[in-house]
């Protein structure tokens, strides 16, 4: 079986691949790029003979984000490039309730994930039959499901929401349901920092994100410190005691927005360790501080194993159509909200900060 390693970095390869270098040359040495350029061209070239495309989560790689992805960007954005996309196949450079959401969208595609066991601690956290004695408890209370979560999970779900639009789907089903109080499952973290930012109680389940619950104000005030002018931007997974001395939260294609749009000095992103190095590519009056954690599960996806899957149809992705159907709805029903407002900074959330969630 051919390893990728076959294909030579030809003069055609480097020509063809120079303003892809451009981008990736402070993430990637020489060494690496004569590996990782001719795999790059082999791969969009199987894109094109076999009608593909690779949807790239911003945690990829830059060789990934930059190099083969054809929709960049966070959950919420590559749930709408799976549901609008014309491809035949559609590779999921992410992790795997990522590639069972595109699944769910395009049951008529090939959905293929390059490596199978790309999984997330928030979807491992929580299975359907969990959901199912949630609503036993709190009977006539709407189930909001953070897409992070299996499609069993999703087909017990009233409406999906992403930390891009997590406050807007609460706001938004607690008003559709005439209700006061929403289930917002399975990350602790996000229900608690929603709850900073709404009126409408929060019933959550203790599901953490293990790349985020790591970060600790502390970190923020050493760095604070070190570098007073720095901004600071949050993920929403983070606990809140983070948020509360950042700058700013938001989803990972807000604060791609927040860094190319304000255009700071100096921003540190508090999050997973490729989404700075793919931001920057953009950005380069910024200077980036990089504390960061690592995700193993996004860190499984290489151009390697992409290749492979383009070249083998490996590793197809498939739901139970019966649990498609209800999780279709879900999901379909976040994507047909108006678009979120990207946060303003996030002084309203600290002005807030006392209030609390119900743990389940
Ligand atoms: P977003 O890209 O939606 O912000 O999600 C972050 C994440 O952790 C995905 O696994
Ligand atoms: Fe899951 Fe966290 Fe990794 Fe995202 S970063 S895939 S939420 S473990």
């Amino acid at each position: 079986m051919a390893d990728g390693s076959q294909f030579a970095f030809t003069p055609a390869v480097e020509a063809a691949t120079l303003p892809l270098w451009e981008k990736v040359k402070h993430h990637v040495t020489p060494m690496e790029w004569r590996l990782q350029a001719p795999l790059i061209a082999e791969i969009n070239r199987l894109k094109r003979e076999k009608d593909a495309v690779i949807l790239a989560h911003n945690y990829m790689t830059p060789e990934i984000f930059h190099g083969v992805g054809d929709y960049v960007g966070d959950s919420l954005g590559l749930a709408k490039e799976a549901a609008k996309s014309d491809a035949k196949i559609i590779v999921q450079a992410g992790v795997h309730f990522m590639a069972e959401t595109s699944k769910i969208l395009s049951p008529g595609k090939t959905v293929l994930i390059p490596d199978l066991l790309a999984g997330c601690s928030l979807a491992s956290s929580i299975t359907g039959a969990d959901v199912r004695l949630i609503k036993q408890r709190y009977p006539g209370l709407p189930v909001v499901t953070y897409v992070n979560t299996t499609a069993d999970v999703k087909a017990e779900t009233d409406v999906c929401c992403t930390s891009a639009n997590a406050v807007q789907v609460v706001e938004h089903v607690a008003k559709e349901w005439g209700v006061d109080r929403v289930i917002l499952i399975p990350d602790e973290f996000l229900a608690r920092n929603v709850a900073r930012q709404t009126d409408v109680k929060i019933i959550a389940w203790q599901g953490r994100c293990e790349v985020h619950e790591r970060f600790t104000a502390a970190d923020i005030l050493e760095l604070r410190e070190a570098y007073p002018n720095a901004e600071v931007l949050a993920h929403p997974e983070c606990p809140a005691e983070v948020l509360e001395v950042s700058d700013f939260a938001g989803s990972t294609a807000a604060m791609n927005d927040y860094v190319l749009q304000r255009k700071p000095k100096q921003v540190v992103l508090i999050t997973e360790c490729s989404m700075a190095d793919n931001v920057a590519a953009d950005a380069p009056e910024t200077e980036f501080l990089r504390p960061c954690n690592l995700c193993p599960h996004m860190k499984r996806i290489s151009l390697q194993n992409i290749y492979e899957a383009l070249a083998y149809d490996r590793y197809e992705v498939t739901v139970d159509p019966a649990i498609a159907e209800r999780a279709r709805l879900s999901v379909q029903r976040m994507i047909d909200l108006p678009p979120p407002l990207i946060p303003a900074r996030y002084d309203l959330v600290k002005a807030r900060h006392h209030v609390d969630v119900e743990l389940i």
